[in-house]
């Protein structure tokens, strides 16, 4: 006769050995890309007030803080950049002198192969009405914008780009794009492709961050509607379809759903972007001491990764990585 309770799960949970032995999700410093901001003609890096701890760069801080970034292990920097000028075309996103393009050049100098530089490809934080795209009258013209992104894609290949992550949700962007590295001799440049990207509320500290806040409208028109998965499986495979190399999932925690759907039905490379909006969250509530923030990034970081994750875009990068080397 058996006697109740025959299972007693509480034996697996006993002590820190026994727990870490049965983990099923592992979190290591590989799987953490750090976002970075670099700023044309800043003198001194300046911190960003809703975002604490993390900077718009000058080159130089950029160059000096990816040095410790690749000294804590983190494989991988996603750059973003905000210029001196912005037109209506967003043309300093591929002038070959352009902020990112600077920043690739003088990264890659320093550290050689010693970082995977990754450059965010978009037009906002380049156009003076701070849409994604080329505008005709209040629309987005998807298919002239794509001719920009190929521009784009192709300058920051000569620059240095392992990876370009176009990031404007347009349609047909990652196959313009890999036409266009494939055409420019650039077949070894890879696409991390936004390719479940959402018309999220959570984007407000990173708009601030990058200068890119739309002066009219919002980006409904091209993100996906927070109500669609479906609709995002359908983004995801057509981004597959035209040649991305990872495909990511973004914002995180508010679409870990979508995240494991993704993973499951298509087993490929899979990043998730913790955005700037989910950072902000936890650094305030922190500060007021409502929560404790070292566990709270952890709890968060793994509970991302057993979603399915196999990368994550997060500006808790340099701190998560400092707390699995030095515990
Ligand atoms: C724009 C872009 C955005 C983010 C990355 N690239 C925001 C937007 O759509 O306005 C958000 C990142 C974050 O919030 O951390 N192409
Ligand atoms: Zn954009």
């Amino acid at each position: 006769m058996t006697r109740f309770p025959q299972h007693r799960l509480r034996r697996l949970r006993r002590t820190d050995r026994v727990r870490e032995m049965i983990g099923e999700t592992t979190l290591q410093v590989h799987h953490l890309i750090a976002p970075l901001f670099v700023k044309e003609g800043l003198s001194r890096p300046v911190e960003i007030e809703a975002m604490p701890g993390q900077h718009q760069h000058t080159v130089s801080s950029l160059v000096e803080t990816c040095g410790e970034l690749a000294e804590l292990g983190l494989p991988a920097v996603m750059l973003f950049g905000i210029p001196a000028r912005k037109d209506s075309e967003g043309t300093a996103a591929w002038d070959p002198e352009g902020i990112v393009q600077q920043a690739l050049r003088a990264v890659r100098g320093e550290l050689g192969d010693g970082l995977v530089l990754i450059g965010d490809l978009c037009l906002c934080e380049y156009t003076d009405h701070g849409h994604c795209g080329l505008v005709r009258g209040t629309v987005v013209d998807n298919d002239a914008t794509l001719e920009a992104y190929a521009r784009i894609a192709g300058s920051y290949a000569v620059a240095g780009a392992d990876f370009v992550a176009p990031s404007g949700m347009m349609d047909g962007q990652v196959g313009a794009i890999r036409r266009a590295l494939d055409a420019g001799e650039h077949q070894d440049v890879g696409i991390l492709a936004y390719a479940a990207k959402y018309a999220s509320a959570l984007y407000g500290p990173f708009r601030h961050a990058a200068e890119s806040r739309p002066r009219f409208g919002d980006r409904r028109g091209y993100q996906l509607d927070p109500r669609n998965v479906d609709e995002a499986l359908r983004e995801v495979r057509l981004d597959i379809d035209e040649g991305a190399d990872i495909v990511m999932v973004k914002p995180a925690l508010p679409y870990l759903d979508v995240l494991a759907r993704v993973k499951a039905t298509f087993g490929m490379p899979t990043a998730a972007y913790h955005v700037s909006g989910e950072y902000a969250m936890l650094r305030a509530a922190a500060a007021r001491g409502w929560i404790e923030e070292q566990p709270a990034m952890m709890e968060v970081l793994h509970a991302i990764r057993r979603a399915g994750a196999d990368l994550i875009l997060t500006y808790f990068a340099r701190a998560a990585a400092a707390r699995l080397r030095h515990g």
